[in-house]
């Protein structure tokens, strides 16, 4: 395919959706190609309509698998209708959040298997990956306050879980980050809002010159 692909993870409070927006106002005008930005889970009909499912803190009942699944069938229909098609036609895809996220949630976070997950997801994601991961440090304790500060009401499902959960979701992630030197790359964001985005505009020009 002729585009390129980079995906944002973190735990939850690693300030990711500003970090993000700031960095591209900064380089939409360098960037040499077109680009499109989703948003995991959601970013098509279909998508955002199980994004609600899963997210809705009235769902209390649901199956860990049944989550996974879901996740997977959102990411699914993503590709199929916005991911794939963008990169055929040359375009950049940024993805706030990608399957690193399952692996660490439902993976680690659900203990369902960090090796189980990725199978269903290679399944939905017909075997696609990033070519660049840009993950948000930020241990789980500080996200987790940084959260309750900004929204104390207004917490999803997934961000009602108790610290072991999310302790485990870094854990998680500590162990992807660690078997994919290459793709994934790690900044601190504990650090102010600046310089984090500063250190993430680094990364994707020294890892992909070429979408500049
Ligand atoms: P989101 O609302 O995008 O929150 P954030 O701004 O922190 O990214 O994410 C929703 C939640 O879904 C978040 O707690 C992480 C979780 N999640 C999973 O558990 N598995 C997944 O595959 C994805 C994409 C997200």
């Amino acid at each position: 395919m002729k585009g390129f692909f980079i995906s944002f993870e973190g735990p939850d409070g690693a300030g990711k959706s500003t970090v993000l927006k700031q960095i591209l106002e900064q380089i939409t005008p360098k960037l040499q190609m077109q680009y499109i930005t989703v948003r995991e889970p959601g970013g098509s009909k279909i998508s955002e309509s199980i994004r609600n499912i899963i997210l809705d803190p009235e769902n209390f009942e649901m199956d860990d698998r049944t989550e996974a699944l879901l996740y997977a069938a959102s990411r699914s229909q993503l590709m199929a209708e916005v991911v794939i098609p963008a990169l055929k036609a040359g375009k950049l895809v940024i993805s706030d959040r990608f399957v690193d996220s399952s692996l660490a949630y439902q993976g680690a976070g659900r203990n369902l298997g960090i090796k189980e997950v990725k199978q269903i997801n290679d399944f939905a994601t017909r075997g696609i990956e990033p070519d660049l991961t840009i993950f948000l440090d930020i241990q789980p304790e500080v996200g987790l306050k940084r959260i309750q500060k900004l929204r104390p009401d207004d917490e999803d499902r997934l961000e009602q879980e108790k610290l072991a959960f999310h302790k485990d979701v870094y854990k998680g992630y500590q162990i992807v980050n660690k078997d994919n030197p290459k793709r994934i790359k790690v900044i601190d964001a504990s650090q102010n809002i600046g310089k984090v985005v500063s250190d993430c505009i680094k990364v994707i020009e020294e890892n992909l010159p070429e979408i500049f």
